[in-house]
């Protein structure tokens, strides 16, 4: 029997748990809103943010009107939305061709200057609007993008959001905007602006922000009713479901990924009760691996920071340092 927990990848389709009321919103916002704004969604690592982005791009794109009407204008579009993943764009110019390239995907594009990224990207853009579409981009990991155009210079981080926000809200030869942006990141929109002193008005990308949520506690018997079908024959107390949640709070990878263990240790143990100890040392053993890994070089500078400063207090207990960023965040959450 296949274990329907899926912990390793992002989940798209009939796999995507919940977030309708953020969908809603978001989707709101960038397309039918008083003016067609753009999203900034913040989430830690693993809780979801590239899921929400390819749901939007493969599924959640169907229950959305055939038709936009433009804000300021008589003009009525059809949605189009563009993927782009741009964690490991180290320049403008490779971020203006990830964004040219996830258009591409999804249109017949006809131009092409060679060595003008940021050309192709505007014609592209200019094309499509004046083909009949309203473009959102679903851009994937922008801080990781920000954080290294700024390694270099602080200054250059400054250039590239002005420079942006006026292709995004002034797009030339129209000066308003024709396209939208959902944009996720690790960072929280109002603290990168701090930090780099973007300015939130006037020259910064202004966007309405969203913090990815963590299931709540009622989720999880929701999420393991969604997963396991009748004929699976495979259930969990209420009971185990409370020790689930006490050790994830909620946390979208770790809820799966124990989820997963207790399935398979169900099937292999016939079906019986899970002790609440074996669900805590399997948590234990899966915080370890993934802090460690973490805290290789996959990690964020705000994590890395915020995990440092924990380690530092804690020795190597790293259980204890585990527990400690679960209550941190879901304090911050909840
Ligand atoms: N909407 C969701 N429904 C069910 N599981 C989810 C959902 N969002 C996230 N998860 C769980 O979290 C894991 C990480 O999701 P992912 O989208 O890759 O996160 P991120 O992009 O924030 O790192 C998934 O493999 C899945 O186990
Ligand atoms: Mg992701």
């Amino acid at each position: 029997m296949k274990n329907p927990f899926i912990y390793n990848s992002p989940v798209i389709g009939k796999d995507f748990f919940n977030r309708e009321k953020t969908l809603k919103k978001i989707i709101s916002e960038v397309l039918v809103g008083k003016t067609q704004g753009d999203v900034w969604v913040t989430g830690e690592r693993k809780t979801g943010k590239t899921s929400l982005l390819k749901y939007i791009h493969e599924d959640y794109k169907k229950n959305i009107p055939k038709t936009v009407k433009i804000y300021g204008s008589v003009k009525e579009l059809e949605p189009v939305f563009a993927f782009a993943n741009v964690q490991y764009c180290r320049t403008e110019d490779e971020f203006f061709n990830e964004m040219w390239q996830s258009l591409k995907n999804e249109q017949d594009l006809k131009f092409f200057i060679p060595d003008n990224p940021q050309k192709n990207f505007t014609n592209a853009v200019k094309q499509t609007y004046q083909n009949g579409f309203y473009i959102v981009f679903l851009i994937d990991e922008f801080d990781a993008f920000l954080e290294t155009v700024a390694i270099e210079n602080a200054k250059n981080i400054r250039n590239f959001v002005n420079k942006f926000n006026s292709i995004l809200n002034h797009f030339s030869g129209f000066n308003r905007k024709i396209f939208s942006c959902i944009f996720t990141s690790n960072q929280d929109f109002i603290e990168l602006n701090q930090k780099y002193q973007l300015k939130i008005t006037g020259s910064g990308i202004i966007a309405q922000s969203y913090d990815l949520l963590w299931f709540l506690k009622k989720d999880m018997k929701l999420l393991t009713d969604k997963y396991l079908t009748k004929n699976s024959n495979i259930s969990f107390t209420l009971k185990e479901l409370d020790t689930l949640y006490k050790y994830t709070q909620g946390y979208p990878y770790f809820t799966q990924r124990i989820l997963h263990f207790m399935f398979e240790y169900k099937l292999e143990n016939d079906k019986g009760k899970i002790d609440d100890k074996i669900i805590g040392e399997f948590a234990k053993k899966e915080y370890e691996k993934t802090i460690k890994f973490w805290a290789g070089q996959n990690m964020t500078n705000r994590t890395q920071t915020k995990l440092n400063e924990l380690l530092k207090g804690l020795g190597k207990n790293l259980f204890d340092t585990a527990l400690k960023i679960l209550v941190e965040y879901s304090k911050s959450k909840f």
